[in-house]
């Protein structure tokens, strides 16, 4: 395992992934961990992230020299490498001179290191105030650019290396080759983890959690359950079920994606909620959008529980009580929610009759570890279809909060067609991976005027929304191309009844959000 000591700032889940993406596991600690627990990790190398505080700032996360001494190869990125000089008896300034963004550096002398196989002239992504003016002793310069002196530092005897850039953001152009030469010569590592023996490591460990036990699985029709089910079904088989609660507000085809194409590519057992009646009612006469989110949201939960009863009812009539409950957790909200380690008990919902009071489920989480596109690849590997494994986001209350007024049947109806109409465009266009997702909404309370045939039509209009984003946080509007808008726009006004308009919505997040409600 490579250990990436955590410095704050964004910078040490991406350095995971670059490192993960080079084939050699590694993990998050946080800079709180002392250097004997870091040490005690075993760790194969260790890499200090950037960080947005200055060496000598009070309170400044410090490094101690210990850590440099246990003979495992060290590599500190822009504040890790300053703390790193700082600690081993460099020097590091304030030089006033700040460098942010693209900076091009430059090689100095022979000596190339974890700078082998780079250009003399590169342009790297640079975001430091402080600076390092003198190595360390033993160490050789590597780089230099014009604010920072020392940019790059190598001591290939003890295996420690520095640089003051960031190699990990894609602005640096040599930055995966620097990360791989510190892991691959500078640290001697082989390159042999992939999402393969994640499927095989995570069986075992699910094997030896659960033993014979019992667990239960929410689908919510979204990748992370589904490949979090997949893997629990691989490793303990039947004694798994899966709870599908159909809230009706689905898209088209979504509710047989799972009661179908999920159960015929892993053979999990399954229990279907439908739920519809449940949903439509309690939404009758809500137009407010908080108001309906909150409704869906406890619905849902009321729902599950439900079926949570049922399922308990019956495994403990045969002897086998439900001790385990399976969720899709992934590693990026592990890490920030501070990142602690060990299987977490949560109390179970218990004001429906019939579980007992202390029931406790036990959280098997087998995606603990994982970013976002190795838990798809993952899915892949476990034989799920494409549509589960590269689907868009989709909100949990679903096109519950993309009719905006009232949720009932008909106008469900008449979205889920405009919905797939637009969805299958954009798939034949082949834009599904550069679009974000394309919410589809329909203005059930506006009509305007339209003609069709001979006649004057009274009808609503259908927005599309599709965004291109990194994270949802931040959207700008999807460029697409006129000929396909206008595709879409001719067939869901020929085809659904009722929609006489197609508009396209323009707006970035800030200042809309995503979604309409
Ligand atoms: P907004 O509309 O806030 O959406 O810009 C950001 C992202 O979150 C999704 N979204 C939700 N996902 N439950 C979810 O699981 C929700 O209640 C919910 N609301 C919005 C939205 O589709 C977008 O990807």
């Amino acid at each position: 395992t490579v250990l990436v000591v955590d410095y704050g700032a964004q910078y040490a889940q991406l350095i995971a992934r670059r490192v993960r993406e080079a084939n050699v596991y590694s993990e998050i600690v946080p800079h709180t961990m002392t250097t004997e627990a870091i040490l005690a990790k075993k760790p194969a190398a260790i890499i200090l992230s950037g960080g947005p505080s200055s060496v000598y700032a009070e309170g400044a996360p410090r490094v101690e020299a210990d850590l440099f001494e246990a003979g495992v190869p060290v590599l500190g990125i822009c504040y890790g490498f300053q703390a790193m000089s700082n600690a081993l008896g460099g020097d590091v300034a304030r030089t006033g001179l700040r460098e942010y963004g693209s900076t091009g550096v430059k090689t100095t002398g022979d000596a190339r290191s974890i700078l082998a196989g780079t250009p003399e002239d590169q342009s790297v992504w640079m975001s430091h105030g402080d600076s390092v003016l003198g190595a360390p002793a033993g160490f050789d310069v590597l780089a230099t650019s014009e604010g920072a002196p020392v940019a790059a530092i190598a001591d290939e005897e003890r295996r420690l290396f520095g640089v003051q850039w960031h190699p990990e953001v894609k602005h640096s152009a040599h930055g995966q080759t620097v990360l791989e030469n510190f892991l691959f010569k500078g640290a001697r590592l082989t390159p042999d983890w992939t999402t393969g023996n994640i499927v095989e490591e995570q069986v075992e460990r699910i094997r030896e959690q659960v033993g014979t036990g019992r667990a239960i699985c929410g689908l919510s029709g979204g990748v992370d359950s589904a490949v979090a089910a997949a893997l629990v079904q691989r490793a303990i088989g039947d004694q798994l079920t899966c709870v599908f609660v159909n809230h009706g507000l689905l898209r088209e085809g979504e509710a047989e994606q799972v009661e179908t194409d999920f159960v015929a590519a892993t053979g999990a057992k399954l229990y279907v909620a439908d739920e519809q009646e449940r949903f439509l009612s309690a939404l009758a006469g809500v137009t407010d959008p908080e108001e309906k989110r909150k409704i869906i949201g406890r619905e849902f939960i009321r729902a599950f529980e439900a079926a949570e009863v049922e399922i308990v009812k019956e495994s403990a009539e045969e002897g086998e009580p439900v001790r385990f409950l399976v969720q899709g957790t992934l590693y990026p909200d592990v890490v920030e929610s501070g990142g602690g380690e060990g299987a977490a008990n949560i109390k179970s919902h218990h004001n429906v009759g019939g579980l007992p009071e202390d029931l406790q489920f036990e959280l098997v989480e087998p995606l603990r570890t994982l970013f976002k596109d190795e838990v798809r690849s993952v899915g892949a590997q476990l034989g799920l279809p494409d549509e589960i494994v590269q689907r868009q986001p989709f909100p949990g209350p679903g096109l519950g909060i993309r009719i905006i007024g009232e949720v009932n049947e008909e106008r469900l109806t008449l979205l889920r067609k405009a919905d797939a109409i637009a969805r299958a465009e954009l798939t034949a266009a082949g834009l599904d991976q550069e679009v974000w997702q394309m919410p589809v909404v329909l203005l059930a309370d506006v009509r305007s005027v339209g003609v069709q045939g001979d006649g004057r039509t009274y009808g609503h209009p259908i927005v599309l929304r599709p965004v291109s984003s990194e994270d949802a946080m931040t959207a700008d509007w999807s460029r697409l191309p006129y000929d396909l808008l206008a595709r879409i726009s001719n067939r869901i006004t020929n085809e659904v009844d009722g929609v006489n308009r197609v508009t396209l919505d323009v707006t970035s997040k800030p200042p809309g959000t995503i979604e309409w409600e």
